[in-house]
C-alpha cells in the first residue's frame, strides 16, 4: 500500500477527486493516511473527517519564525512515514530539506499547462486571469514531482482544456478542474501507486502496464 499524504490548504476538491477515486477503485493500493492543512478552516479537513481520516492544521502563523515551522512541519510529515506527499491546493512554500528528504516523493496539480502560467505568484484564479489576459485557446492542469523551484519539477502528467470565448476566470477554473485535475491528480497517484513512474535525467518515464 502507497501511504500518502494530502498537503491542502482550501476546499479540497481535489482531495475530494482522490477519495472517490480510492473509493471507487480508480486508484489501487494507495491509502491516504493524513490531510495536512495551513488553514485550520479549510474545508478540505471537513472532507478528510467524513472519511474517517486524520486532519491536521499546521501553520506558519503558528511558530515564530519561518525554520521553527519548518522544522515542525517536516516532523510532522515524517511522524506518517509516507511514501508519497499530495500538493492539492497547498499554499505554502515546502522547505528545502523536505525537498532533498521526499526527492520525486512529492507531486503538486497546477492549474495550466506548464511552462505557461507558473512559478511565483501563479496560483489559483490568477492563472487563470493570466491565461485569459494573454488570450490562450487552450490551456489545462499539470501534474508534477515538487523540486527546489517553483513548478519546475519533472512533469508526470498534463491534460488541455480548451478555453471559450465568454470564460471568466471563474468559468474556466471550474472547467479545468473538471476536464483536467480531478482526472490527471487521481490518475498520477494511480501510477505512482503501480511502480510505473520513474525519472531519469530530469524528465519522468511511464512505463507500459504489464
Ligand atoms: C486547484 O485549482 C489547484 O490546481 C490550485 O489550487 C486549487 C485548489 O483547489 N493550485 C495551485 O494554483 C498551485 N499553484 P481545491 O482546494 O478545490 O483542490
Amino acid at each position: 500500500m502507497l501511504r500518502v499524504v494530502v498537503c491542502v490548504s482550501g476546499g479540497g476538491t481535489n482531495l475530494q477527486a482522490i477519495l472517490d477515486a480510492i473509493d471507487n477503485h480508480t486508484i489501487t493500493n494507495t491509502e491516504i493516511v493524513a490531510v495536512v492543512s495551513n488553514n485550520a478552516g479549510a474545508y478540505a479537513l471537513e472532507r478528510a473527517k467524513e472519511h474517517g481520516i486524520e486532519g491536521v492544521c499546521v501553520s506558519p502563523k503558528q511558530f515564530e519564525n519561518r525554520e521553527k515551522f519548518n522544522e515542525y512541519f517536516l516532523e510532522k510529515i515524517d511522524s506518517y512515514q509516507p511514501d508519497l506527499i499530495v500538493l492539492a491546493g497547498f499554499l505554502v512554500v515546502i522547505p528545502e530539506t523536505m525537498i532533498q528528504k521526499y526527492r520525486n516523493r512529492i507531486i503538486n496539480i497546477h492549474p495550466s499547462l506548464i511552462p505557461s502560467f507558473c512559478g511565483t505568484g501563479y496560483y489559483g484564479l490568477k492563472v487563470h486571469e493570466g491565461a485569459l489576459a494573454r488570450g490562450v485557446k487552450v490551456t489545462g492542469a499539470t501534474v508534477h514531482f515538487v523540486d527546489e523551484g517553483t513548478d519546475t519539477g519533472p512533469i508526470i502528467l498534463q491534460q488541455p482544456v480548451m478555453v471559450e470565448a465568454d470564460d471568466t476566470p471563474q468559468v474556466l477554473q471550474r472547467r479545468v478542474m473538471e476536464q483536467a485535475e480531478w482526472k490527471i491528480l487521481p490518475e498520477a497517484i494511480d501510477l505512482i501507486a503501480a511502480g510505473r513512474v520513474k525519472v531519469s535525467d530530469g524528465k519522468v518515464i511511464i512505463s507500459e502496464n504489464r
